[in-house]
C-alpha cells in the first residue's frame, strides 16, 4: 500500500508538470495504477502520450535474465517467476522492455496494450512486475453448452491481456464429448450430438437424454477435430497460454457408455450402469490409455486432467467385474477402486512422461503418488492433499464457479450466489499452509460449467467481470490488493470489453432478450 501511496503521489507531480507545459488534454490519462491485474511497482514520470502514439512508438525490448535481475535487486523471484516478470517504460519517445524470457516481454506488451486501449491518453510511467501465482486459469465446460473454436479464441484473447495463463479444457462429459479420438469414431459420430439444444431439456428430471448420429437434422452439438485444437493450441502458445485437457474417469461418463456400452458396470438387473465407467473391466483401461495416447500426442502440456468427481460407486458393490477386482487387488472399499483407477492411469500418464490433475475426489481411497489436487468443493481437499505433500489448483465453488449468479434476480444459474467481490476476496494461500508448504499452492481457477448456459453470449456474461478478479487475485501481491481500486478498474475495463464485443454482467443484465427460461 505504502508503495501504491508513492505513486499516487507521484501521478499528483506528473499530473502538475503535464499542466505547466502546457498539455491541455491530459485527462483521462491511464496510468499503470489502471491495469488488471495490478503490478508490482510503478512509477508515473512526466510526460504523456496519446494511445495512438503509443501504439506507433519504437519497441525496445531485451531479453535478458541478467539485464533484468538489475531491476530486480533485493526481489526473492523463483525461476518460474523470472521467466514471467518484466521491467518496463513508457517514454514520449518508445516503450523500453526488459525481460528474462519472451513470456516476460508478452506481459510488458500486454500491460502496454491496456493502457492504450482503456484511455486515448497514457502517462510516461515504469513498471516492474512479475506474478504470484504460476498457475491462473480459466476452465470451459464444451459438454453442456458446446462454445466452439471462435469462442474459444476470444476468451483466449481476454485471458492474455488479463496475464492469465493456463485454459481448462473440459472437453468430455455426460451430456456430449467434443474432441476427435480416431480410435473410438462414435464419441464423435454419435455422442456429440443431441436431439434438443439447452442441457435442461435434455436431462429431464436428470436422468439423461438420447444421442443421435452426426448429420440428424436438427441436432444439437459439435466436436473438435485434431485440426481444431491444433490451430487452437498454436492460438494460446502465441499468448503464453498453456491448454490443459480434461478426460474425466470414472463419473461424468454418460456419453462414453452410450457409445461404447460395454465399458459400464454390469447390474443385477441384467443392464448395465449408465454413468459411470467401470473401473473393474480391463477393457476400460485399455479405452482409456487407447483415448489418453491420442491426446498425449495432441497437447504437449505436461499436465493432463483426468476428472476422478463425482463418481457413483454403488454399482460398484454389486458389480461382477468391479467385484472381482476388489477381491484380487484385496480391497475392502469401494473407494479403492476409485484410487486404483486413477493410480493406473498415473502410471501410465508417467510412462508417457505426463503428470496427472484431478478434482479432489482423488483422495478418496488414497492419492495417487505424484498427482496435483483441484480443489473444488471448498478448500479442505486442497489443505489435505498440501499436508500429504501434493501441489494444489484452488478452485473452491463458494469463491470460483462462474455458473452462480451474479446477482439476486439473475435467472436459475445454480441457485448460489457469487458476486465479483467475493471473487476478489478469496486468498489461495490460507491460513494453516506453513512457509515451507507455499509453493504446493501452484494457484487458482474460475469455472464456467455450462448447464445453464443457453448462448455465447450468456456464457460471456457469466465469465466477466468475475475473471478480472481471477487474474488479480492470482497476479497481484496480496499487499497491493483494493477492493475499492479494483471495483473502479473493472468496471473501466468492463466498458472497453464491452466496446470489443464482449458481453460483461452488470446488474439489471439477467433476463436479457427473453432467452432465459
Ligand atoms: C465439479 O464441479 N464437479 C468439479
Ligand atoms: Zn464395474
Amino acid at each position: 500500500m505504502k508503495k501504491l501511496f508513492k505513486n499516487f503521489v507521484a501521478a499528483g507531480v506528473c499530473m502538475a508538470l503535464a499542466l505547466s507545459y502546457g498539455c491541455k488534454d491530459v485527462q483521462p490519462l491511464s496510468e499503470p495504477a489502471d491495469l488488471i491485474p495490478a503490478p508490482v511497482e510503478m512509477t508515473v514520470t512526466p510526460g504523456s502520450i496519446s494511445s495512438e502514439g503509443l501504439a506507433s512508438l519504437p519497441v525496445k525490448e531485451k531479453i535478458s535474465e541478467k539485464a533484468l535481475l538489475r531491476y530486480l535487486e533485493g526481489q526473492e523471484l523463483t525461476d518460474w517467476q523470472i521467466k514471467s516478470a518484466y521491467w518496463m517504460e513508457i517514454t514520449p519517445k518508445c516503450v523500453k522492455i526488459v525481460a528474462a524470457d519472451e513470456q516476460g516481454a508478452y506481459y510488458a506488451r500486454q500491460s502496454v496494450k491496456m493502457m492504450a486501449t482503456i484511455n486515448d491518453t497514457v502517462a510516461c510511467c515504469t513498471v516492474l512486475d512479475w506474478p504470484r501465482f504460476q498457475h491462473r486459469g480459466f476452465m470451459l465446460d464444451e459438454s453442456r453448452h458446446y462454445q466452439g473454436k471462435e469462442f474459444v479464441y476470444k476468451q483466449l484473447e481476454m485471458m492474455a491481456l488479463l496475464k492469465l495463463n493456463c485454459f481448462h479444457f473440459h472437453l468430455v462429459d455426460n451430456p456430449g464429448w467434443r474432441l476427435q479420438i480416431d480410435a473410438y469414431p462414435r464419441l464423435t459420430q454419435f455422442t456429440a450430438w443431441r436431439p434438443v439444444e439447452y442441457f435442461w431439456d435434455w436431462e429431464v428430471n436428470e436422468t439423461g437424454g438420447d444421442f443421435v448420429d452426426e448429420g440428424t437434422p436438427g441436432a444439437y452439438g459439435g466436436y473438435y477435430t485434431k485440426q481444431d485444437i491444433a490451430e487452437i493450441l498454436a492460438f494460446a502458445a502465441e499468448r503464453h497460454i498453456e491448454v490443459i485437457p480434461e478426460i474425466e474417469m470414472p463419473g461424468h461418463n454418460y456419453e462414453t457408455r452410450a457409445a461404447y456400452p460395454e465399458l459400464a458396470c454390469s447390474l443385477k438387473d441384467g443392464g448395465t450402469d449408465k454413468w459411470e465407467l467401470c473401473p473393474g473391466k480391463e477393457g476400460t483401461y485399455e479405452f482409456l490409455e487407447n483415448v489418453l495416447l491420442e491426446v498425449f500426442d495432441l497437447f504437449p502440456n505436461p499436465y493432463i486432467h483426468i476428472g476422478g468427481d463425482e463418481a457413483g460407486k454403488d454399482n460398484w458393490a454389486v458389480c461382477p467385474d468391479c467385484q472381482a477386482r476388489m477381491k484380487t487387488e484385496g480391497f475392502t472399499e469401494v473407494e479403492q477402486l476409485q484410487s486404483y483407477m486413477i493410480k493406473r492411469i498415473e502410471s501410465f500418464a508417467h510412462e508417457h512422461g505426463k503428470r496427472i490433475i484431478g478434482w479432489d475426489e482423488i483422495l478418496e481411497g488414497g492419492l495417487a503418488p505424484d498427482a496435483t489436487v483441484m480443489s473444488w468443493r471448498g478448500t479442505e481437499g486442497g489443505m489435505k492433499a498440501i499436508a500429504q505433500g501434493h501441489d494444489v489448483i484452488f478452485t473452491p465453488t463458494q469463491y470460483c464457479y462462474f455458473d452462480y449468479k451474479q446477482d439476486e434476480a439473475q435467472y436459475k444459474p445454480v441457485g448460489k450466489f457469487l458476486p465479483l467481490e467475493k471473487v476478489y476476496s478469496f486468498e489461495p494461500m490460507l491460513e494453516g499452509i506453513s512457509k515451507e508448504d507455499e509453493h504446493h499452492v501452484l494457484g487458482l481457477q474460475g469455472n464456467l460449467w455450462t448447464e445453464h448456459v443457453l448462448e455465447d453470449w450468456h456464457a460471456e456474461m457469466q465469465i466477466y467481470p468475475r475473471l478480472f478478479a481471477i487474474s488479480e487475485v492470482g497476479w497481484t501481491m496480496a499487499e497491493n490488493k483494493d477492493w475499492p481500486s479494483f471495483e473502479r478498474r473493472a468496471s473501466v475495463l468492463s466498458d472497453v470489453a464491452r466496446e470489443w464485443g464482449y458481453v460483461v454482467y452488470r446488474p439489471g443484465l439477467t433476463n436479457a432478450d427473453g432467452l432465459v427460461k
